[in-house]
């Protein structure tokens, strides 16, 4: 029987990315997102193309668990892909609390949301995947990013103390921490032509390249990996 995957923030970039291939891995898909539908109905149309399972939307925003909540009720899967994320930058001293607030609450709470509420279901079943994406951002802090960064770090926290908490029933929980990838989201970051210099091979990464590491680490190739954090950055800053 096909499994069942869920992925967060899958209506645009690396989370489009990952749906498309963990549908070319045969999992029945649920496209999540939060305001862009026309977004996650064109990745629902490329997962349909891929298989005829039952893919489909799911809409919530990550931030609210009530929303949350309410949309898992009666889904149960066995791979977890918490994507979702956004970011509003500022230097830290110049920081509104609500932008703090809301990066945090959108990028960390989201996924313990989502974590705990999947995860119960998992526990019954004895067997899971969880993956985080994280950030390069939150494993060495990046200017500008306070908020953004600490939610990241958050995150490569909550992936190790949940892989402990989850590891003897045989449910894995791991993150990936994209450095530069070529989306939506980094055409806004300052300096990118210079930190292209930088970047050891040379060039921002892809979305298909995190996907194909998101599809390792929920594959059986990995059954012996949990609590890691993969760096997808180019060499830089290798941690
Ligand atoms: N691109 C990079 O270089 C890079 C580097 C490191 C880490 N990452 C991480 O990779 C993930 C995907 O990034 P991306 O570059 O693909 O960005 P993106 O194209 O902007 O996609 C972000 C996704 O997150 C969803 N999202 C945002 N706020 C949400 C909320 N409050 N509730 C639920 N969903 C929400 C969006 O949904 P809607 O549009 O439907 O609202 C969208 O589907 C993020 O977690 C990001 O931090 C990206």
């Amino acid at each position: 029987m096909s499994k069942t995957a869920l992925v967060t923030g899958a209506s645009s970039g690396i989370g489009r990315a990952i749906a498309i291939r963990l549908a070319r891995e045969d999992y029945k898909i649920i496209v999540h997102y939060n305001s862009n539908l026309k977004g996650a109905e064109k990745t629902l149309s490329e997962v349909s193309k891929i298989s005829k399972h039952a893919h489909h939307l799911l809409q919530f925003d990550s931030s609210n668990y009530e929303q949350v909540e309410t949309a898992l009720k009666d889904i149960e899967v066995d791979v977890l892909i918490n994507n979702a994320g956004f970011h509003k930058d500022a230097p830290a001293l110049l920081m509104d609390n609500a932008s703090f607030q809301k990066v945090i609450e959108t990028n960390l709470y989201g996924a313990f949301y989502l974590s705990k509420l999947c995860g119960k279901k998992m526990l019954l079943k004895r067997a899971g995947s969880i993956v985080n994406i994280a950030s390069l951002a939150g494993q060495t802090g990046n200017p500008g990013q306070a908020n953004y960064a600490a939610s990241k770090a958050g995150l490569i926290a909550l992936t190790k103390t949940m892989a402990m908490e989850l590891g003897s029933r045989g449910i894995r929980v791991n993150a990936v921490a994209p450095g530069f990838i070529e989306t939506e989201m980094i055409t806004e970051v300052p300096g990118l032509e210079a930190m292209k210099k930088r970047i050891p091979l040379g060039r921002f990464g892809t979305a298909n390249e995190v996907a194909g590491t998101v599809a390792f680490l929920v594959s059986e190739d990995a059954g012996y990996i949990t609590g890691h954090t993969v760096s997808v950055n180019g060499g830089l800053f290798p941690t």
